[in-house]
């Protein structure tokens, strides 16, 4: 793949990634070659062949890096290295040029919030005393009270409890994720340079992206003030006016990461993971900020028909708003499968993160009906769309792991009051059978389901009307019909239909009522159920009309 372009527009209107595919892997679950139950990264690059035949135009790998995974990676410890568990910087460069051989592009994760508690910046930072260069780079605190012995403030971690820890001479360090995960100061310029450098370090080894782990999060309000705990606080992660969620100053470090990615003179790009909302959302995504920022908007959304129309509206209004395109998700590895979702029974708020919860009003066909109905919503959609590993076989979100097993930082740091997100990380089915139904050859490091044989690879392969093969009519149909022309025009087919056209003329329609509605003439080129009678409720189906 020639990447390299000496004179190549970063603004340019046809670059990849405005309509890419991009498939999202979670090393530790993919696939296992080396047989130690757990994913790695030559499991990865055995398996592009399949990734390839999928018709995915680029693969998002999660954190490979040297770290305690203590929170699956998203603490590094070392950032120009790969952790031993799943292989060596060569294998990295291997998987990086057989992508490359095969059209695939690499999308790297980065975490600039924060380190692992185990990085060495953060190791001499505890060893050096208050007030040095080495506790500088993190975000050290005297504690309130008498003693010292209340923390800074009230902000509270994201996975529970409060966001900082004391050390032993008495200071506190602010995490806003695990106690392991310390904050980094983005104050300082060594912290910035640092982080240029890493850039840079994987440009040279050839990678094509980066997705920017809480985007919104690395600037703090200097004062530190306490949070007000507001109605829209509880009820929203996305809430505004933060002391340290989407803060101004992001915006001058996003432009800093851009020239260095423009520097580099080739089409890569930079993809936030922002939760910020829809109104803000422009900012992140101007000609000189990231190119993509996921539409966490559109995943959040529950389901029904007036919603998603205002959902997509949303996106598209604020990614064209300043020249860029939509980035669609509807699963990633933080959150309740949508298979799952769309099966809950019971209201659930969705805006609030982590995603999970109890499964206590389930009606799992339901979830998969719709499921497969609303990926084929989004990938007729304009923009770009990323799947999640798994979700093209409509793999479920696994409830029942066992306490002993759950390994997401959220169970203990919530005190047992939240399973977590491990039930959307086990290991994929490759097959049928065997141990770990082809993931790897021994006991994969969570158990899967024996439903999972059933919905493997090659249980689904070449099956028609399987999930696995729907994915692929449909992405081989987005390359034909759904791209090249951004245009977008909605259209009426009833009070319970969403249905819209795209530049070449093709229609797609989701049917959220409960009767069958006949579709328009033509042919029909995909569908998430059997249409020989019309659409029926809770289905998708694209039409290029006669
Ligand atoms: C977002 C990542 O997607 C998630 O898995 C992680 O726990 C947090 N950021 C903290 O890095």
């Amino acid at each position: 793949m020639n990447r390299a372009s000496p004179d190549h527009d970063p603004n340019d209107q046809t670059s990849w990634w405005r309509h890419g595919v991009v498939y999202q892997v979670y090393p530790r679950s993919f696939a296992d070659a080396n047989g130690d139950g757990t994913g790695d990264v030559e499991g990865i690059r055995s398996r592009l062949p399949y990734l390839q035949q999928l018709g995915v135009d680029a693969i998002w790998v999660c954190p490979w890096y040297p770290s305690p995974l203590n929170d699956g990676g998203y603490d590094v410890a070392d950032y120009r290295d790969i952790h031993p568990r799943f292989g060596t910087l060569a294998d990295a460069e291997m998987l990086i040029a057989d992508a490359h051989r095969l059209g695939i592009r690499v999308i790297i994760d980065l975490v600039p919030n924060h380190t692992s508690s185990e990085h060495p910046w953060f190791e001499a930072a505890l060893a050096a005393d208050p007030g040095s260069r080495e506790r500088a780079r993190y975000i050290f605190r005297s504690g309130k009270g008498l003693d010292g012995d209340l923390p800074p403030n009230n902000w509270t971690s994201v996975f529970g409890g409060s966001a900082w820890k004391r050390v032993a001479d008495g200071e506190w360090y602010l995490h806003l994720f695990d106690h392991t995960q310390p904050d980094l100061n983005w104050e300082n310029e060594e912290v910035r340079a640092e982080f240029d450098d890493i850039f840079r370090f994987w440009l040279a080894r050839g990678v094509d992206g980066f997705r920017i782990d809480v985007s919104h999060g690395m600037v703090k309000d200097p004062a530190f003030p306490d949070v007000e705990i507001t109605e829209e606080l509880l009820e929203s992660s996305q809430a505004t006016d933060h002391p340290h969620w989407d803060r101004d100053g992001v915006h001058e470090i996003n432009r800093r990461w851009r020239r260095v990615l423009d520097e580099s003179g080739s089409d890569v790009m930079m993809v936030a993971e922002a939760w910020v909302n829809a109104t803000n959302l422009p900012l992140y995504l101007r000609p000189d900020e990231y190119h993509q920022s996921f539409s966490f908007d559109f995943l959040v959304t529950p389901w029904g028909r007036d919603a998603a129309i205002a959902a997509i509206d949303r996106a598209i209004g604020a990614a064209r708003a300043v020249g860029s395109t939509p980035t669609w998700t509807l699963s990633n590895h933080d959150v309740m499968r949508h298979t799952t979702r769309y099966g809950l029974l019971a209201d659930t708020n969705w805006r609030t993160w982590p995603l999970t919860g109890p499964a206590s009003a389930l009606d799992p066909d339901l979830g998969l009906r719709r499921g497969r109905a609303a990926s084929l919503l989004m990938m007729a959609l304009p923009g770009s769309a990323y799947l999640y590993q798994g979700e093209e076989l409509g793999l479920p979100e696994v409830w029942d792991l066992p306490p002993e097993v759950l390994d997401d930082p959220v169970w203990e740091d919530s005190h047992h009051e939240q399973k977590g997100r491990d039930g959307c990380r086990v290991p994929l089915p490759w097959s049928t059978d065997g141990p770990s139904f082809g993931f790897g050859d021994a006991e994969p490091w969570l158990p899967q389901p024996d439903s999972f044989g059933d919905l493997s690879v090659d249980a689904q392969t070449g099956v028609p009307g399987s999930t696995l093969e729907m994915y692929r009519t449909a992405l081989a149909a987005r390359a034909l019909h759904m791209v090249g022309d951004e245009s977008f025009e909605w259209l009426d087919l009833g009070d319970e239909v969403l249905a819209f056209r795209r530049g070449s003329g093709a229609i797609c329609i989701l049917n959220y009522g409960g009767a069958t509605i006949d579709l328009p003439e033509g042919r029909v080129i995909v569908s998430s159920t059997d249409v020989g009678h019309g659409l029926p409720g809770d289905a998708c189906a694209w039409v290029l009309p006669a």
